[in-house]
Order: structure tokens, then sequence, then C-alpha cells
């Protein structure tokens, strides 16, 4: 027998977020994030899934873009965090990995390397996020360098990152289309006439509820899992199927009278005759250790809370009020009908993280 612990990956919930990433922007080419392992998810299986529907990948370092070429991944791979050093520029250029720019060190190490052949460079400026970019008014000048240089190939995308899409009608994320725009216009007067600038500023909030940020490329991360960034309600973030099913199964059950307390620091005390569950699965395996007792998992399709503290291996639920809970019985701690932004935010996180923190111990099964 097998610990029953795993994270179901459903390969027709990840095609179908892509389709409705695809009829959320129809006009733009919408590479898909699999930075972090595919937020968790396995980066080289979801990478394998997606690689006949997508243009492109996104990563953040050549590290996970190398993986996903030696597991035969083909279509193009930008590295959203850029290179971190001068040979890596040789690397992107032998793999047909695509270099987002951050910073003028970047810049100097494309302009400098030796290159077999001109590499596909997205340009990000800082439009308020102030984390990485170079500053505006350096864009005309990097941009007109870039072109000119033979390591580079022709169709440099301008890009930008928003701090708040996920905020609806944010007003930062207005300030930052509004001067993202300007930085374009101003770019296009120094370019010929016939030149085309290529634009990308949309992460999942910014496709989902800012349809001017829906530009040539948009970045979808979050949204392709089946889970919405966003802080209010949308039609087409409804329509998303969670892609990972967290879930174990029950190893011990018993009876605790009013009073008695369960699991570490005795952090939960039974208020009347309580059935206890305990569960194969803890922050060993992923699940957040900060996630408070009441918690929701679901035993046989109905919510039990947990009851006590998360250990390492091993969480307790409190089955009182469910019927025929029985060794053995399937629990699931977030996926369908149980979205795992709940779950975080109980655990005082982001659906984000709690994915991410999947560790390799938790074996993932591909179904569908
Ligand atoms: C530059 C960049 N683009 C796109 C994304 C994808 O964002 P999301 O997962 O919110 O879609 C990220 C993720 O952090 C990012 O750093």
């Amino acid at each position: 027998m097998t610990r029953p612990t795993h994270a179901l990956i459903s390969r027709s919930a990840l095609r179908h977020n892509y389709k409705v990433v695809q009829q959320v922007a129809p006009q733009s080419n919408n590479l898909a994030v699999v930075k972090a392992n595919a937020y968790g998810h396995g980066a080289v299986v979801v990478a394998q899934i997606l690689d006949p529907l997508v243009p492109a990948f996104g990563v953040a370092c050549i590290e996970e873009a190398v993986e996903l070429r030696n597991a035969g991944i083909q279509k193009p791979i930008l590295l959203l965090e850029g290179i971190f050093s001068k040979d890596e520029v040789e690397i992107a250029a032998e793999n047909n990995f695509w270099i987002m720019l951050d910073n003028l060190q970047q810049v100097s190490w494309l302009l400098q390397a030796n290159v077999s052949s001109p590499i596909k460079t997205w340009l990000k400026v800082d439009t308020g996020m102030h984390r990485l970019g170079v500053q505006p008014e350096q864009v005309n000048d990097i941009f007109l360098t870039l072109t000119a240089s033979s390591n580079v190939a022709t169709d440099i995308v301008l890009a930008t990152h928003f701090s708040s899409a996920d905020e609806h009608q944010s007003r930062a994320t207005e300030l930052q289309l509004a001067l993202f725009n300007q930085i374009k216009d101003k770019l296009a007067i120094c370019l010929p006439d016939s030149a085309q600038i290529s634009c990308s500023v949309a992460n999942s909030a910014g496709l989902l509820d800012w349809p001017k940020a829906r530009l040539d490329w948009n970045r979808a991360g979050f949204m392709l899992y089946g889970n919405s960034p966003l802080d209010s309600e949308n039609s087409a973030a409804d329509r998303l199927k969670p892609v990972m099913t967290l879930k174990s199964a029950i190893i011990s059950i018993r009876d605790i009278a009013a009073g008695q307390s369960v699991g570490y620091s005795q952090a939960w005390t039974a208020t009347r005759p309580s059935k206890i569950a305990t569960v194969a699965i803890g922050y060993g395996d992923g699940y957040p250790r900060n996630a408070k007792s009441g918690t929701p998992t679901l035993v046989n399709g109905q919510k039990a809370p947990i009851a006590g503290r998360v250990s390492m291996d091993m969480l307790t639920i409190d089955i009182t009020d469910i019927k025929d809970v029985n060794l053995g019985d399937e629990v699931i701690l977030w996926g369908t009908g149980l979205p795992v932004n709940q779950i975080a935010e109980c655990a005082g996180t982001i659906g984000y993280e709690a994915l991410t923190r999947i560790p390799k111990r938790t074996p993932s099964i591909i179904v569908d």
C-alpha cells in the first residue's frame, strides 16, 4: 500500500483554461507562464500538455528553461527575469530562449555576447511596480541600440508588469497603462514610419479584468491553473477549472469527550463529544501549516473543518457532523468544489503561494 497523498493534475482542465485565455484575448499571442514548477503543478508535465497549443512559454530563469528543453519542449521560452550572467546569452541563442531585458547590465551582456543567431528580445519598462525594468526615459535609446545590434532579432517586444491589476478598477493599473501608452507613443516617433512596436503588459489579472491591457502578447500564469487572481467577480474567471486537486485519505478515527484537545499545543478543544479523523497530509506535503482550525476539507463531498494544528505529515479534522466516514475515505484539501484561494485565505496567504509550495514529495497523478 502507498501513502494516499497526491496532487491530481487534470489535463482537460488545463487545456480548457488555456481556451478561456484565448477566448478572452483572441487577437493576442498568449504565452503560458510555467515558472516555479508551473506553480507547483509540474513544469514538464504542464508544458508537455500545452506545447501544441501555445506560441511560447514563460519561466523565471534559464535553469527552468533548460529543464523544459531537456524534456523535449519545442516552443520558444521567455526568461521573465532575464539573464543572470553574460554566458546565459549564448545558451539562450542556442536554445531559442527569449530574453526579457530588465536592466542596463542585461542589455550590455546581450550586446557584447558572441551569439550563433539573433535572440528575440523583450524590453521591460518600469511603469510603477518599481521592481524590475528600465526607466521610461531610457526606453528610446535602449530600443534603438537593440534594433541596431545583430544579436537582437527584429520585432522587439516592449513590456511592463502590473502591481495591482487584481484590484478591480485600481488607480495604479490605470496609471501604469497610461504611462505605458505614453512611452510607446514616444518610442514610435523615433522609429521609422513602417515600424510596429509589439507590446505586452497583461498577466492573468490584466487579461481578465483590463480589456485595454490585452495587447500583442499576454503572459497568463495563475489563471491557467484554474483559479482567479481577482478580488471581484468575473465571468471569464468563473469558467476556469482547478487543474490541481490535492487529496489524501483518513488513516485514523477516534471519539473524544468534550473538553479534550487535539494535536500540537492542544490548540483545538472539543466543545461537545466529537469524532476526529486524522488525514495523511501535512505541511511537509505542501498543505499550509498556518491553516487555522475551521479551514474546510471535503470528505465524501461534505465539508469537514480542520481541528488543531497542521503537523508535518498529518492533520486532524472534525467529522462529528459527517455521516458514514470510514478509514481510507478520501479527503480533498483543495481543487474542484474547494478553491485553493479559500484555503489560502484561511492560512493567511494567497492561492499562488499555496500551489507553488507543493513539494516533490507529493506525487502527482495526471488524470483525464
Ligand atoms: C513578468 C511576469 N509576467 C507574467 C506573470 C504571470 O502572472 P500571473 O500568474 O498573475 O498570471 C508573472 C508572474 O509573477 C510575471 O512575473
